[in-house]
């Protein structure tokens, strides 16, 4: 006699990775950003997306999200082949993106964002509560609780959209150049709360250009060059994989530069 939790199993683990994009490609119009690539995030990890700026970082938190989608390619979330579906369906399985730049409204109070974001995740009942929770976790939300999000300093903007989705623990967040423009000692509160939401269960990737600080608190990381993915792998040594393609970036330019004053001199 077959019991009923044995004939109706779970659904599989996928390796224990809570995303999986396999070979993708994506395309502005006839502009190609993204070529083959391939990378998993496992459960509860935290990914560093690391490259130079059009490497194509963004647009792979766009594909990943549903903002773009793949021309070719698959992207698994939890197992489940998500590549055609809008981002409004991805982030209701539990997909949330932090976008570049603030990601906040300027004209409403931090409370006003917070509750926004909160009755569309969790509904009106519990807004009392989640409002306690964000600022439990992020006291200077709660101080300016009642100030315009326009007016919060970046590194402050940046903690309100953090806070959005505390409330719901999402299975991804997908965090994009959260540091751009930031004081260091900013950094650090936004870093923060990034390793608070991972506790709370929630798989990270972060999407930096500066790579250092990113490199500390990822467990994986992910180098994108020119649409592909260039390393994967221990972050240890994913510095150095930059490095080397720095170095042959500016070896190429040099190159270049020759080529051009060959020209010049056919021309004079
Ligand atoms: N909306 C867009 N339309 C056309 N090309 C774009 C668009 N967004 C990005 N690109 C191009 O795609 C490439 C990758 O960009 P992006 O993903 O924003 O890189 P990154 O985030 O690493 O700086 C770049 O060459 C960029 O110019
Ligand atoms: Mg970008």
């Amino acid at each position: 006699m077959t019991s009923p939790v044995l004939a109706d199993p779970a659904p599989p683990d996928e390796g224990g990775d809570v995303l999986v994009l396999q070979s993708v490609c994506a395309a502005y119009g006839p502009y190609r950003a993204l070529f083959d690539v391939s990378f998993t995030v496992p459960k509860g990890g935290i990914v560093a997306l690391v490259g130079s700026n059009g490497a194509g970082k963004t647009t792979v938190a766009r594909t990943v999200t549903g903002l773009v989608t793949a021309s070719v390619g698959t992207v698994l979330f939890c197992g489940r082949d998500v590549t055609r579906l809008p981002a409004y369906k991805i982030a209701r399985l539990g997909m949330a993106h932090v976008v570049e730049g603030r990601g906040v409204f300027s004209s409403l109070t931090v409370e006003e964002n917070l509750t926004l974001a909160f009755r569309q995740r969790a509904g009106r009942r519990l807004l009392a509560g989640n409002l306690e929770r964000a600022y439990t976790a992020f006291p200077i939300l709660g101080e300016r609780r009642r100030q315009f999000a326009g007016t919060l300093s970046g590194g402050q903007q940046r903690l309100l959209s953090l806070a959005k989705v505390l409330v719901v623990p999402p299975q991804v967040l997908v965090a994009d150049e959260l540091s751009l423009g930031l004081a260091p000692v900013v950094v650090d509160a936004v870093y923060d709360g990034l390793r608070e939401i991972n506790r709370n269960g929630t798989a990270l990737i972060v999407v930096e250009q500066q790579v250092s600080r990113v490199l500390e608190l990822a467990n994986k990381a992910v180098v994108l060059d020119r649409g592909s993915v260039a390393y994967q792998g221990d972050p240890a040594g994913a510095g150095e994989a930059v490095e080397s393609l720095m170095a042959r970036r500016e070896a190429a330019t040099a190159s270049a530069v020759g080529h051009g004053d060959d020209i010049d001199d056919l021309t004079s």
